[in-house]
């Protein structure tokens, strides 16, 4: 059997921010087809600040981060853009434009893709109307989708969020924090969503919680992040409730 493809490597990465703030150091993870990591850490930890790194909203200071294979920080201008096309991401909040259908809202996910005058004026793309219904069928709202996004619930929203993610047609989905507005019924869907697009669609997906048993239920690995620097990395079931623990102890006080 062949080994199942590593679909992101980060290695070495360190982030020093411009005010001398080091956020990251030496830090590594890397995460299959059909896996889900969780990473937790205390607030400032620097969970953000590596979501950031892989996207590309930060450029780290050193290491490097792989997408399928190749290092993003040897490309530049197109190829770049090519290679981050199967990175997306999903936020806290679930940003949609409020005022537009849940549709087209799915369907900005796929305008990476299409860059032409048409669809910067907001027009549709007609081939990716389909696509995107059937990201909507996949989070279980295909019955929303003429409504405006202005008027979901904040799960419902998060969901659609999901949707536009699965529009890209990523191989890595990204999520900060995605359930930290939600209740426990809504948070526990979106996770349910998550882990359903690792196991049977074959996405790599890390996720940053605040909620190590929501983490413990969900994830296979847990990667422990503390001042910037990594703590552990080992099977779900396999992390103590003590290391979970010395993840939120602040040493300094
Ligand atoms: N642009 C920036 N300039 C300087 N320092 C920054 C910047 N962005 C983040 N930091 C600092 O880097 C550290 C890590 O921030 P980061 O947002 O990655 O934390 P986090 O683990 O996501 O926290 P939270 O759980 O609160 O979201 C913090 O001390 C933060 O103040
Ligand atoms: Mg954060």
């Amino acid at each position: 059997m062949l080994a199942p493809a590593v679909k992101l490597a980060v290695d070495k990465l360190t982030m020093r921010y411009p005010n001398g703030h080091t956020a990251l150091r030496d830090f590594n993870v890397s995460v299959q087809t059909g896996e889900m990591i969780v990473v937790l850490g205390s607030n400032g930890s620097g969970k953000s600040t590596l979501m950031k790194c892989v996207v590309g909203l930060n450029r780290p200071t050193a290491g490097s981060v792989e997408i399928a294979g190749r290092d993003l920080a040897a490309l530049s201008g197109k190829a770049l853009r090519q290679a981050r096309l199967p990175l997306a991401l999903i936020s806290q909040n679930a940003n949609l434009v409020r005022r537009r259908s849940v549709l087209a809202n799915v369907c900005c996910g796929a305008l990476g893709r299409h860059r032409t005058l048409a669809t910067a004026m907001g027009r549709l793309p007609r081939d990716e109307i389909e696509p995107a219904r059937a990201c909507l069928d996949e989070v279980g709202l295909l019955h929303l989708a003429g409504q405006r996004a202005g008027t979901l619930s904040g799960g419902q929203a998060q969901r659609v969020a999901v949707a536009r993610a699965l529009a890209q047609r990523p191989d890595v989905l990204l999520a900060d924090e995605p359930v930290a507005s939600l209740d426990p019924e809504a948070a526990d869907e979106v996770m349910r969503l998550l882990r359903r697009l690792a196991t049977e669609e074959g996405l790599a997906v890390v996720c940053v919680l605040h909620q190590p048993e929501l983490a413990a239920r969900y994830a296979d690995r847990l990667v422990g992040l503390r001042r910037g620097q990594l703590e552990f990395d080992r099977p779900a079931s396999e992390v103590s409730s003590q290391q979970i623990a010395r993840l939120y102890v602040d040493e300094t006080c």
